[in-house]
């Protein structure tokens, strides 16, 4: 099966990049709104979403690489929000999922089937039996039992179900050990070795057919050497398997394309990737498959909350605001660096930590840092928060997870509400033998 052809939109060209959250006067805009306006309409802490940034960030990729005519796989994972998958969807976007949970918000927020990759080391029977129910495009296979388990569950649906291999590269992504993903000693995927064996073992089980090769080095990745390696380390396995198989039409290059978080630093060089990549995967011949998520989304989001202490310790000035770790968890898991601004105008600079009210010394959004002089009352915004933000919060200290708005030229909607206090507690009951 090839996937079904999204509507063409890269004829347009590359889209130009206009910061989708620009400063007019002293205040911080969300394209043509006010964010003051919607932090006093939907309250903080606040995910605030450009429509428009997200169809320019993908309209970007998709005519960098429009020679190769890609199937673009949006990595839901990074920003799960029905409002943004279907702006995507709406630009022909496809869907890389990795959960049962990921599978369904992708095909309620309108993405065909046709067009969704399911990755991930540990799909349960009841995940795969739904992506075959659903017939979607293949699987992403990241190890030999998977591949059993699958054809098993194909064969007892009395259906074909379509698989690449997810190998391992086993190149430097150069980003955080936490986020790398294609070396050796990472858990995804299966060396290039055993890929030729285990695609052999996938040509004689009932119920697979073989769709293609997969893979993924980690996120964000800064530099374009790592894909190109990448490739080239996968192009001989990728030119013996097109002969053996005769349905092996896809080689997938994941995702991982980074965004600058600080100032200073340089975006990444997609064009470049572009002028590399390209020729090398044409002249493998095979559909290729993009699987960014940060790229689309990251530059796309902020989150805005506000000071509700100042509190100057020895050394040290502390900025305590509505938001924290459980809203965004980047910094402290991964000492990811965002950029602060304020939401109107300040006077001066200090230099401190932006912190939450949670109860861990982890839990700041910025730290040892040079801030806006904020003061009790300001709201601040925290830049490139649209990827890998409200997805990874929690209810940690019992907070309820933050609204999520979304924002095209002067229109805003809010595209989740606040979680309330019920909420919090919905689902849970005492024993009855408690009492
Ligand atoms: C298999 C796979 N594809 C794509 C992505 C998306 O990465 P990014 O959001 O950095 O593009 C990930 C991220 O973890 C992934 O695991």
């Amino acid at each position: 099966m090839t996937a079904p052809r999204p509507p063409d939109r890269t004829r347009e060209g590359p889209a130009a990049l206009p910061d989708p959250f620009p400063r007019r006067g002293a205040e911080l805009f969300a394209e043509d709104v006010p964010v003051r306006d919607l932090a006093a309409q939907f309250g903080t802490p606040l995910y605030i979403y450009s429509r428009t940034a997200l169809r320019a960030r993908y309209r970007a990729l998709a005519a960098a690489f429009a020679p190769l005519d890609p199937v673009i796989f949006y990595a839901v994972k990074a920003n799960t929000c029905a409002a943004v998958i279907a702006t995507l969807a709406g630009e022909g976007a496809g869907a890389d999922v990795v959960s049962g949970g990921e599978l369904a918000r992708a095909r309620r927020a309108g993405v065909p089937a046709g067009r969704i990759a399911f990755a991930g080391v540990g799909k349960t029977a009841d995940e795969i039996d739904a992506a075959i129910a659903e017939d979607i495009l293949y699987f992403t296979v990241e190890s030999e039992p998977e591949l059993e388990r699958i054809a098993e569950r194909a064969a007892a649906a009395g259906r074909a179900a379509r698989v690449a291999l997810r190998v391992n590269p086993d190149v430097d992504p150069k980003t955080h050990r936490y986020t790398s993903t294609g070396k050796a000693e990472n858990k995804f995927g299966v060396d290039l070795e055993r890929a030729e064996r285990a695609l052999a073992r996938a040509a004689e089980l009932p119920g697979l057919e073989i769709a293609g090769l997969h893979m993924h080095i980690g996120s964000p990745v800064m530099q374009i050497e790592p894909y190109l390696e990448a490739i080239d380390r996968v192009a001989p396995l990728c030119r013996r398997m097109r002969e053996r198989h005769p349905t092996f039409r896809h080689l997938d290059i994941g995702g991982g394309f980074g965004i600058p978080y600080r100032p200073d630093e340089a975006p990444f060089d997609l064009a470049g990737l572009a002028r590399e990549a390209i020729p090398r995967l044409k002249a493998l011949e095979l559909t290729v498959g993009l699987e960014p998520g940060r790229f689309i989304a990251g530059e796309a989001g902020i989150l805005v909350a506000r000071v509700q202490y100042v509190k100057d310790g020895p050394g040290k000035r502390f900025i305590i605001a509505d938001a924290a770790m459980n809203d965004l968890i980047r910094p402290a898991l991964y000492e990811a660096w965002h950029e602060v601004r304020a939401v109107g105008a300040t006077e001066g600079r200090v230099t401190g930590d932006l912190v939450g009210p949670v109860c861990e010394s982890g839990d700041f959004l910025a730290f040892e840092r040079d801030l806006p002089d904020l003061a009790p009352g300001d709201l601040l915004a925290v830049m490139n928060a649209g990827a890998y933000g409200f997805v990874m919060a929690s209810n940690y200290n019992s907070r309820p997870r933050p609204a999520e708005v979304m924002v095209e030229g002067g229109r805003a909607h809010l595209v989740r509400a606040r979680e309330t206090l019920d909420d919090l507690t919905r689902g849970e009951t005492l024993p009855d033998w408690s009492a």
